[in-house]
């Protein structure tokens, strides 16, 4: 049963936007369908675009059906957008606020929601402060006797510097506690999952370390190009798109130490350790473990400079430097265009020793144990086994490979169902809390700082292709190889 306190108004800035349309509506459609929402609840959309309230709804309804994991049921999106309202104006004007204002607490009175509020600001990142600055002039924020968050949708600043000053803008009005910054990677099943595995059996914990783990791979490859979204993408680059936020949150799931307890802190505590453990690149080591690339055709795509050095792919080479992972390379890589669309996670084990008289278990293939993020959502684990018959041992890999979404029954919610219900219910366990993104814009702000001066040779990759050469010569520097399992 909802509790009472989860009752809310979510009003979401950039209501006539992409985000709201994929992502967001399809999932309170969802959340609703399995009677999860509160039974006290509406959304207002805020939008520059001149639109009736009427017509809105309808877009709503066009996209729920194209995006959202289950069917249109006419009395569930009844209920529902009967509830979405629309409201035009700009966000840097003072006069739609004071409107929004007084509308909300008419709502109030309307859905029982008693003042709380979800502000979700899904508008380009020089809004945030600007939207903030205004809720807090007309009285939106901090009423006592309820509670307003905000969510902040990435990219959380551009470099160390913006992040915290943008920080602080948000914080000053809304404190920390109230604050949601999205990582929507962080709402992704197996995400979730990779804690699970790791800490709930037996086998796993005492070889996740340096004295049994050779190397991590960590990839996360798209097959689409920039969209339409060159204007943003010439800015951030595949850095700050994917290293900086999704990457970084693999990565400290993978590494983290088991937390004191599930509380959301306790858990935020070990990421933020990894994070911390992270060796900051001098140019010297941005120059030899970090490779950047970009696609072939990236220059002529719209709102893109024909001249642009902006990076389509990163793969790069790091170290966690503390007792657990001391020497073990964690490599990471994420590119567009690529060959296929898939995040995972590989876990190379050390080989067996090499023992004289057995010959032949000479060359075997390493044990790998590979989380899969997306599309396929499961765990493989790679082992040596005998192949069949009578004449001499011939060894080879098999897998045991647990597919979870193949399973009839499982339809994997979306990750913005689960953390827009996270947000309703103040669990902030999903989202990055400001630390956990400053010592991230460090690692990044360094081979950002390392590139800056040097042009690089674009464009060294092929649509279709796993990147640059430099990418694989990485690895291969080191005597091992991707696996694109
Ligand atoms: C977004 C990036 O955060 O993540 C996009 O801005 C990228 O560039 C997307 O395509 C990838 O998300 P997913 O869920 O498709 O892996």
């Amino acid at each position: 049963m909802v509790k009472n306190n989860i009752s809310n108004i979510m009003i979401i800035f950039g209501g006539t936007g992409d985000l709201t349309h994929r992502k967001l509506m399809p999932a309170l459609y969802n959340l609703k369908y399995q009677k999860i929402l509160p039974e006290n609840f509406a959304v207002v959309s805020v939008g520059r675009r001149d639109k009736t309230e009427e017509q809105y709804r309808k877009e709503v309804l066009e996209s729920v059906k194209n995006y959202s994991r289950f069917d249109i049921d006419e009395k569930v999106w009844q209920d529902l957008s009967e509830r979405i309202y629309y409201k035009r104006f700009d966000f840097v004007y003072d006069n739609g606020y004071m409107e929004l204002s007084s509308f909300l607490k008419e709502l109030d009175e309307n859905y029982n929601t008693k003042g709380n509020r979800v502000y979700y600001l899904a508008v380009a990142p020089e809004y945030f402060g600007i939207i903030v600055e205004k809720l807090y002039r007309h009285g939106m924020v901090n009423n006592e006797t309820s509670w307003q968050r905000v969510v902040i949708e990435k990219p959380f600043g551009e470099d160390l510097e913006s992040a915290r000053k943008l920080n602080k803008m948000i914080t000053d009005v809304f404190t920390e506690r109230n604050t949601y910054r999205i990582d929507h990677y962080l709402g992704k099943e197996m995400l979730q999952n990779i804690m699970v595995i790791r800490f709930a059996n037996v086998f796993f914990e005492p070889v996740w370390n340096r004295r049994y783990i050779d190397n991590v791979q960590i990839s996360s490859n798209e097959i689409v190009g920039i969209e339409n979204r060159g204007g943003y993408y010439e800015k951030a680059g595949a850095l700050r798109d994917m290293v900086q936020n999704h990457m970084m949150q693999l990565l400290t799931l993978t590494a983290m130490e088991p937390p004191v307890n599930l509380d959301t802190e306790s858990i935020r505590d070990e990421k933020v350790k990894v994070l911390k453990s992270l060796e900051i690149f001098t140019p010297e080591a941005v120059e030899k473990n970090v490779v950047r690339g970009q696609y072939a055709g990236y220059r002529q795509e719209d709102k893109v400079s024909p001249t642009s050095n902006t990076e389509t792919f990163v793969a790069l080479k790091v170290h966690v430097e503390n007792f657990r992972w001391a020497g073990v390379p964690f490599y990471i890589r994420t590119g567009k265009r690529m060959p296929e669309k898939s995040t995972q996670i590989v876990i190379q084990f050390k080989p067996l020793p090499g023992i004289l008289y057995f010959k032949e278990y000479k060359n075997l293939l390493p044990n790998l144990l590979v989380i899969k993020i997306q599309p396929e959502e499961g765990v493989k684990l790679q082992f040596n086994a005998k192949v069949p018959g009578a004449g001499d041992i011939t060894i080879q890999p098999v897998d045991m490979d647990f597919c979870q979404n193949c399973q009839i029954s499982n339809n994997s919610p979306e990750a913005y169902e689960r953390l827009l219900y996270d947000v309703m219910r103040g669990d902030s366990t999903l989202f990055t809390r400001w630390d956990e993104v400053e010592y991230s814009w460090k690692f990044v702000d360094a081979i950002a700082e390392a590139w800056k001066d040097k042009t690089p040779d674009f464009p060294n990759y092929q649509p279709g292709t796993w990147g640059p050469k430099e990418a694989n010569e990485l690895l291969l520097r080191d005597n091992r190889m991707w696996w694109n399992v």
